[in-house]
């Protein structure tokens, strides 16, 4: 037993020494090789914008120098935070010789040329950040080797060609992947459903094009999903029904059709926010979206929906108040549709702030009950086939506030309607009534 500690403390006391070696080779050998690297660096950084970096120079000492980090112990550079500096030039290569880099924060910035591959050499890497650069070429596939990734971040650059299939073999840790307003396209690689730590995919405003892989449906973790603005096409990802976890599902301006699933808002059940205007889907609305007691924000205007948008009951009737967080629900959008029918009962909903119904064939009277919505600013019921007065009370008050132009059988409101206004909105409405009474 006796022998038995004091081998473990023999132990114990190599490791402290190896330790100790080890933390002096880092610094003293390493630690110029970091310095060697962070200078070329510099030097290619355009003249005219390297002012910033006035600290990296011999008098000062490494870890002092401007957006540099150190490890406390063996003072090795951990952290390179250079954004918003007014940077430009290229990344020099140099970068991958700091090998004990752990967040790379180049945002913000006027860089050019491309994304180093020497990236990759930084296994120890796990935030990256060159949003909001010029950087143009492809994504390298040596990124694959940072398998400590976390957060990648190239928003707003020129960024083409499409997602390396690499990045889903290794990036298992990868939880931000933030690759908006660049020129990515082709399809998404199968591999991404690799990466199953993600929980923000931002993808909006590139090129992608074909459908959403199936393998996106083992993205569990997965709580943003933005896809705006693409050119993706096929039915609403199936798999997508699989990530129970979402609660911002973004896919506007892509080419989306068919009909969504009876089950919607069953599957989907803790949507915050659903936006997918400027699509081509068509059929019903699913009832089940008024179960997601969570939704503020649906938009679906532009596709081809029809039908009459009913509600299910928990949304209407006389149902007690502490039901219904869907109080919360602060925007709607059906506009440009061909939805008819009446507005449906949604006296509950009296947070809401938007309501745009606008360019459907919607009938019957406006109800009163929009006018006892408190939070209401915003209201479209333009280009519908409303009848009957329109209400004078609430936001019915504020001609600024909402819109009922052409509809053919409106009368009553407000005196302002009927006078020559400033706004265009007013102009809308007097337009309408002029039509009316003609
Ligand atoms: C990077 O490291 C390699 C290998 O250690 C070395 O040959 C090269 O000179 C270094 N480059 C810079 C810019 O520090
Ligand atoms: C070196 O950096 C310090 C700031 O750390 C600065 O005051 C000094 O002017 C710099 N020296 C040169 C030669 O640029
Ligand atoms: C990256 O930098 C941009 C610009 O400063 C910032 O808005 C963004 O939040 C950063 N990304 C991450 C993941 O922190
Ligand atoms: C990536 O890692 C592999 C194996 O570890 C290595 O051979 C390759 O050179 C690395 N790539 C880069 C760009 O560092
Ligand atoms: C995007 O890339 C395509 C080629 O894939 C090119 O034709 C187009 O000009 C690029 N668009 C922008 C805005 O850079
Ligand atoms: C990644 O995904 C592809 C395609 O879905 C699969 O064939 C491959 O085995 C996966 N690789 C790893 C390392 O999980
Ligand atoms: C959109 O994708 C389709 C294939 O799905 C392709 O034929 C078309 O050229 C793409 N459009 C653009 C603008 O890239
Ligand atoms: C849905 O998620 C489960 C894990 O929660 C996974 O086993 C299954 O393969 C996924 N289904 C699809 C269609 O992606
Ligand atoms: C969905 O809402 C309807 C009507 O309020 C209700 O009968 C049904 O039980 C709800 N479904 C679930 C799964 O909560
Ligand atoms: C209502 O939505 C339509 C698109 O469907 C849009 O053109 C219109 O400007 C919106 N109305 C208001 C008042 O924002
Ligand atoms: C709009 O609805 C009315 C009934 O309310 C119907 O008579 C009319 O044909 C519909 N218009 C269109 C374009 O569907
Ligand atoms: C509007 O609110 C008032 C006061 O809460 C209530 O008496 C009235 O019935 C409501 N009107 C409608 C149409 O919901």
């Amino acid at each position: 037993m006796k022998l038995f500690l004091l081998l473990a403390f023999n132990a114990l006391i190599l490791f402290k020494i190896l330790d100790a070696r080890f933390f002096y080779e880092a610094s003293k050998v390493d630690g110029n090789a970091d310095r060697k690297a962070l200078l070329v660096f510099k030097s290619q950084v355009s003249a005219n914008n390297r002012l910033a970096l006035v600290s990296w120079n011999d008098s000062t000492p490494l870890c002092q120098w401007e957006g540099v980090t150190c490890a406390r112990k063996h003072k090795r550079v951990t952290g390179l935070d250079l954004g918003g500096l007014q940077l430009g030039g290229i990344i020099s290569p140099a970068i991958g010789n700091l090998s004990f880099l752990r967040s790379l924060n180049l945002e913000d910035n006027s860089f050019g040329g491309t994304i180093p591959k020497e990236v990759g050499m930084l296994f120890r890497l796990q935030q990256l950040n060159m949003s909001y650069n010029n950087l143009k070429g492809v994504i390298p596939t040596s990124l694959s080797n940072c398998s400590r990734l976390v957060t990648l971040d190239l928003t707003s650059n020129n960024i083409v060609n499409g997602l390396p299939s690499e990045l889903g073999g290794s990036l298992s840790s990868l939880e931000n992947l933030f690759l908006s307003k660049n020129n990515l396209s082709g399809r998404f690689p199968t591999s991404l459903g690799n990466l199953t730590s993600l929980k923000n995919l931002f993808i909006a405003f590139n090129n992608m094009e074909g459908e959403v892989p199936k393998t996106i449906g083992r993205l569990t973790q997965l709580i943003r999903l933005q896809l705006s603005i693409n050119n993706l096409s096929g039915v609403f990802p199936p798999a997508i029904y699989n990530l129970s976890s979402l609660r911002y599902l973004f896919i506007a301006g892509n080419h989306f059709s068919g009909s969504l699933s009876p089950g919607f808002g069953y599957m989907l059940a803790t949507l915050r926010e659903l936006e997918m205007p400027m699509n081509s889907f068509s059929g019903d609305l699913p009832k089940t979206i008024s179960n997601i007691s969570t939704l503020r924000a649906l938009d679906v205007s532009e596709n081809h929906f029809a039908g009459s948008v009913s509600v299910d009951n928990r949304l209407s009737g006389n149902i007690p108040e502490t039901i219904g967080d869907c109080l919360y629900m602060e925007e709607v959008y059906l506009g440009g549709n061909s939805f008819d029918g009446v507005i449906p009962d949604i006296r509950n909903l009296r947070g809401l702030k938007q309501f745009n119904l606008s360019n459907n064939n919607f009938s019957g009277n406006i109800p009163e009950f929009l006018a006892n919505f408190s939070s209401l600013v915003n209201l479209d019921l333009s280009g519908n086939s409303f009848q009957g007065a329109v209400p004078t009370k609430g936001v019915f008050q504020h001609p600024e506030e909402f819109s009922v132009s052409g509809n053919r059988n409106l009368c009553g409101g407000i005196p302002e309607l009927y006078r020559v206004g400033g706004s265009i909105l007013l102009l809308n409405v007097r337009k309408v009534f002029i039509q009316v009474y003609k």
